[in-house]
């Protein structure tokens, strides 16, 4: 069966690639979930039409359609075809400010518009150095809670992302990924969430990305750098098919 590959494009790409990256997984008969920025959704939308791969946005604006400058609403994000959405990046907690409070809205406003959240949870290092990760993760993940349980089942997944982690070339170990997801996984079960999908991310690239699979308690991989390039995305895969 494999287990799931998800690529975060961050603010990468141009039409003519992320267009000629998803049909080169398209032709290849990828499964993987694929997260441009929003003015590439179209151009990627067309190409990975027909595939097995899944389609979805990097954020969405926590309210409907109206005045609001700049912002792009769940509804918008599903006519472009996605599938999927982005909920609680640290580049958008820590990067733009985005508290829990915002962020259950935005899980909210994704699911009235029939879009499945990722939610994204991770501990800072200053947080890990405290003794402090695991509270952290659980207190990301309880906002749920506040969710209707039908509502709650309508989530894709859960990635547990490490801040320290991203784009730092400095993996989390298998060791402290295995606790991690487990951890999570129990604060879900509490939720009526124990079937919920657990990926990892930050800094996974093809030499590790075997290693970190072969932990039980992962599910899966959120993959940002190396998720721009077939090669390396390819091989992301590869060794998830196998796993
Ligand atoms: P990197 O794989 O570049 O560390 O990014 C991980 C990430 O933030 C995926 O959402």
């Amino acid at each position: 069966m494999g287990k799931i590959v998800a690529a975060n494009w961050k603010m990468n790409l141009r039409r003519e690639s992320a267009r000629a990256l998803a049909a080169a997984l398209a032709a290849q008969g990828r499964r993987c979930w694929l997260f441009p920025a929003h003015v590439l959704l179209p151009v990627t939308a067309q190409a990975v039409q027909g595939s097995s791969l899944k389609l979805g946005a990097q954020d969405l604006s926590p309210s409907e359609d109206g005045a609001f400058t700049g912002d792009v609403s769940g509804e918008m994000l599903a006519d472009a075809g996605c599938e999927l959405v982005l909920v609680g990046h640290s580049e958008r907690r820590h990067g733009h400010g985005e508290d829990d409070a915002l962020l259950l809205r935005k899980l909210q406003r994704a699911m009235a518009a029939g879009l499945k959240p990722l939610l994204c949870v991770g501990e800072t290092a200053a947080q890990r150095s405290a003794g402090q990760a695991r509270e952290v993760v659980a207190g990301q993940l309880i906002v749920l809670e506040k969710l209707e349980t039908a509502r709650r089942r309508g989530l894709c997944a859960v990635a547990y992302e490490p801040v320290w982690a991203i784009g730092t070339g400095a993996n989390a170990t298998a060791a402290q990924v295995q606790e991690m997801h487990r951890h999570a996984r129990a604060v879900l079960e509490t939720l009526g969430l124990g079937a919920l999908p657990v990926l990892y991310g930050g800094s996974v690239n093809p030499a590790n990305a075997g290693e970190l699979l072969a932990c039980p308690a992962v599910d899966g991989l959120l993959v940002g750098g190396a998720g721009l390039k077939l090669d390396s995305l390819s091989a992301i895969d590869d060794a998830a098919l196998k796993a």
